[in-house]
């Protein structure tokens, strides 16, 4: 078996007491885990000045090797090109998007930092596998280097359609760049078909056969690998972490209130101010809701330094106040607002305790809360799932109360069906979703795209 070699942008930390949020950390570490290799990125640190030679630290069967940004790099590649111009333009948000032409010089700076970094720690029968957007010229500047083993590529979030896409500036270079992968991989049909058209129409590449790309006198592949979840292993900490200290003390607190949840990283794609608008639109049309429900929002600071996500921030605390203000009374505030990220287990552990989950993204790739989400729930007694028809999740999850995220009555709407829905229909449609979950968790991702990339399938 040849090594695996996962680069990513982020990181974590895998000594980190803090919990960090990210749903590809989260995949990438529950993928690793299994089979053991080389972790390479970004240590989520600044520097002085750019630093190639990374540092190699060995933990739990994984190597990391990781290197810090400096302050440029961290400004115009991660916070400029990767999250100011490329994330709004794939999450379909023109609006967001912030442009400036040393943020793509960044882009092409730091990939190229991160292949110098990379080549002299890899062997030649390696199996290299780059995830999501920040890194999409790396098999080219791999390749510039003489790199010859095969190389995967797999995007985290949607992919937009041709006509949004061709608004950002560098896409052609881009789809030239991503065309330099052997496989690439997707999270549904809807975001590889996008891809196939845009590089069809934008770069002359030629679709051979579904899924059988050619461009510039090179073959690749395309796939749908939709990130699963580790079922079992979920489903047991949420069911242990419900005696946790933290969770009981939450449980006492809410009495016979019912308790609906979301955990989001503190993102405008994530829908949370419409979410919030929901809310407060089902304690205003369902009275008799007022006083027994609480959503409990948990929303971690994500990229704060820049304007979008920092007036985001303050548009929900706005709102959380007025819902409190309006509707709580002197012994119950309706939403419970944080903005801080918890260690997985108290999370499982609130989402078992939960009778609905609310995941109600205007756009998300996957969207694995979702999927955990469903995994932690007792099949005895499930809470319901409220979840966007616009997350990528929703292609698998149809036994969840399906919601358009710009539609404050129709969330507010499924909301009071969630909380309403009899016993046997939760248990009906939480084993459907739990069946939907086995077939396609963790460890069958990671197998079938790196099965997919082996040399044999070619
Ligand atoms: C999303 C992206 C990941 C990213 C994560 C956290 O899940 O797809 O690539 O790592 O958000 O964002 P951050 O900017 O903190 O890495």
């Amino acid at each position: 078996m040849s090594r695996l070699v996962v680069v990513s942008n982020r990181v974590p930390n895998p000594r980190a007491t803090q919990p960090q949020a990210g749903g590809l950390s989260v995949a990438l570490a529950d993928a690793l885990s299994r089979r053991g290799g080389l972790w390479f990125g970004w240590d989520g640190q600044l520097s002085q000045t750019s630093v190639s030679r990374p540092r190699i630290e060995h933990h739990q069967g994984i190597d990391y090797a990781t290197l810090p940004l400096c302050k440029a790099d961290y400004d115009d590649f991660y916070l400029g090109y990767a999250n100011a111009v490329i994330w709004p333009v794939f999450h379909f948000n023109l609006g967001a998007m912030d442009y400036e032409r040393r943020y793509s010089q960044a882009y092409a700076r730091v990939n190229a930092l991160f292949a110098d970094a990379l080549m002299p720690l890899l062997e030649p029968d390696d199996t290299v596998w780059v995830h999501d957007y920040h890194l999409m010229p790396l098999a080219r500047e791999l390749r510039d280097r003489g790199l010859r083993t095969r190389i995967g590529f797999f995007l985290h979030i949607p992919f937009p359609d041709y006509d949004v896409l061709r608004a950002m500036p560098g896409h052609r270079q881009l789809l030239e760049d991503l065309c330099r992968f052997d496989l690439l991989g997707f999270q549904t049909e809807n975001d590889r078909h996008a891809f196939e058209e845009s590089a069809t129409r934008a770069i002359g590449a030629l679709v051979r056969a579904p899924g059988a790309l050619r461009h510039r006198h090179r073959n690749l592949r395309t796939g749908v690998y939709p990130v699963g979840v580790d079922v079992d292993g979920l489903a047991e900490l949420a069911s242990r972490s419900l005696a946790a200290p933290r969770v009981r003390r939450l449980l006492d607190g809410l009495g016979e209130r019912d308790l609906m949840i979301g955990v989001d990283r503190l993102d405008y794609s994530k829908g949370l101010e419409q979410r919030f608008r929901a809310f407060e639109a089902l304690l205003h049309d369902y009275a008799h809701r007022r006083g027994h429900t609480v959503l409990m929002q948990i929303a971690s600071p994500s990229r704060s330094s820049i304007s979008e996500y920092a007036d985001l921030r303050q548009r929900l605390e706005g709102l959380s106040g007025h819902i409190n203000g309006t509707y709580g009374d002197l012994d119950w505030a309706p939403i419970h607002y944080l903005n801080k990220a918890f260690a997985r287990g108290s999370i499982m552990g609130l989402y078992r305790a939960a009778r609905v989950g609310v995941v109600t993204p205007l756009r998300d790739g996957m969207n694995l809360v979702a999927k955990e989400f469903v995994a932690s729930q007792d099949p005895d007694n499930p809470g319901v799932l409220v979840l966007s028809d616009l997350a990528g999740a929703a292609a698998e999850l149809s036994d969840a109360i399906c919601v358009n995220p710009y539609d404050t009555d129709a969330i507010a709407a499924g909301l009071n069906t969630a909380l309403a829905m009899p016993l046997p229909e939760r248990r009906r449609r939480h084993a459907r979703m739990l069946e939907v979950l086995r077939s396609n968790a963790i460890d069958a991702w990671g197998q079938r795209f790196i099965h997919d990339l082996s040399p044999q399938s070619a």
